[in-house]
This record gives structure tokens, sequence and C-alpha cells, in this order.
């Protein structure tokens, strides 16, 4: 980052979101009435935060896409590098879909904070608990990711809506992939089931679906070098 700064928004600046569009969004989150809040105090902020980065080449998502080459071991150390420092330092970043991660080539770099929590903020007791509850997302999400981009880089996009499915199914995997895309789509496999289950379920069925903390550190467990 080379610069931040915080910019006044005009007095009489206009919403940014219309009626509906609010609407829209809390009947999106179960009708929520804390997003129904922070929608509209993102509205009526009196300021907002301008921030001057580096520009990367591209998000690791487009540089992992269908066909393309990448050191994946190289990739997946940094990785977990990234996220086991985030989470001993109390520190969730809790959007790392592989869009928000950008790369130079060689290193990985982390952005869109948007959703970040710290044990460092100003946090109430209710969203301390969830932090810890937590902690295990990021490792998980990146190394579900890491799962989906393997199988996405070796195959024909044709064949990939089948082949997604069957990965992220509990049927035997019946799919080989050259190395090392091979080895770390069986390396993660049980925690990109667990993901999608539980993304599905929010998707699906309620923004309340618990979150399977006790299944997920089970599974990070045997995913974390000794
Ligand atoms: N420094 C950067 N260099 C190159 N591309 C970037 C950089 N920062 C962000 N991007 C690209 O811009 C996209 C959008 O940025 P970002 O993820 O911060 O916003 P967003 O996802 O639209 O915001 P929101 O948090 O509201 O969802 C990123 O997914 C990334 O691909
Ligand atoms: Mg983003």
């Amino acid at each position: 980052m080379y610069h931040a700064r915080v910019v006044e928004r005009a007095s009489k600046v206009t919403s940014k979101t219309t009626e509906i569009e609010r609407e829209e969004e809390v009947a999106y989150w179960d009708g929520s009435d804390a997003i129904r809040r922070r929608v509209a105090a993102a509205d009526e902020a009196p300021a907002e935060v301008v921030i001057c980065m580096e520009q990367m080449s591209e998000s690791l998502y487009s540089s992992l896409a269908f066909g393309k080459k990448s050191d994946l071991t190289h990739l997946e150390k940094e990785l977990f590098l990234v996220t086991s420092f985030m989470r001993a330092k109390g520190f969730l970043h809790f959007d790392t879909h592989f869009g928000n991660l950008l790369t130079s080539g060689r290193h990985v770099y982390f952005s869109d904070f948007g959703l970040a929590i710290s044990q460092d903020f100003d946090l109430t007791s209710e969203e301390r608990a969830f932090l810890e509850k937590h902690r295990d997302y990021d490792r998980m999400y990146v190394a579900s990711e890491l799962a989906c981009a393997a199988i996405q880089m070796s195959i024909q996009p044709s064949v990939s809506e089948r082949a997604f499915k069957h990965y992220l199914s509990a049927e035997s995997l019946a799919l080989t992939l050259p190395p090392p895309q091979d080895a770390v789509a069986r390396r993660y496999r049980r925690l990109a089931y667990i993901m999608e289950g539980f993304k599905q379920e929010l998707r699906e069925c309620s923004k309340s679906t618990p979150y399977p903390e006790a299944l997920i550190a089970r599974e990070v467990i045997k995913i974390t070098p000794k």
C-alpha cells in the first residue's frame, strides 16, 4: 500500500443504493435487522477511505485458469504461511477466494480486507467468540480453493461442471490429474466437500446455518505440516 486517506463525502451526496436495492440485500440475509442497520450506516457514512496500492498483474483465480501452468507446491506453501501467520495474530481475512488474492507470478498477495476481523479490534464478547470459533476459516477456504484450482487447471472447460460435481460429492474419486495437482486435489478433498456443503446450506437454506467448527478443525489438523 502506498497511501491511504480518509476523504469527507460531500454533504448533499445522494444515496449509494436505492430503497429497493437495500431491501433486496436485507432479504438476502434472512431479513436481518443488523444488516439493515449496516447498509443504512454505510449509505450515510460521512467519509470514505481512499487507498492507493501497487497494481498486481492478475488475480490468483485467473492465473490458475483452464490450461494454465503454475508451481502449485510453492503456492500451497505460501498460502499456508500467510494463513498460519494471520491465525497466530488472531486475525481473520474471511474472504480469501482466489479473486481476492493477487499474484506477481512468483508471490501471492492478499487483498480486499472488507470482511476482516482482528482480536485487536474493539470487539464485543459475542464477536470475540465468533473470531475464536472461525479461527480455521481462512485455512480451510484457501485449501478448498486450491483443490478446485488444481482441477480447473487440469481439465477441459467442457467437462468442468461434471468434474466438479463428482469431486465435491461423497463418491470415491475417479479423477486422475497430473502431479502435483492430483496430490493437492486429494489432500484437500474432504475440506472442499465440507466447505461446499456449508456454502450450499447458506445459499439455499438459511444464513444462520451453523458453522461446522469441529468437523473443520479435525480436517485442518490432518493437513497441517508437523
Ligand atoms: N492492487 C491490485 N492490483 C490489481 N488488481 C487488484 C488490486 N486490488 C484489487 N484488485 C482486483 O480488483 C478486484 C476488486 O477489488 P476488491 O476485491 O477489493 O473489491 P470488491 O470485491 O469489489 O469489493 P467488496 O469488498 O465490496 O466485495 C479484486 O478481486 C482484484 O481482482
Ligand atoms: Mg473482492
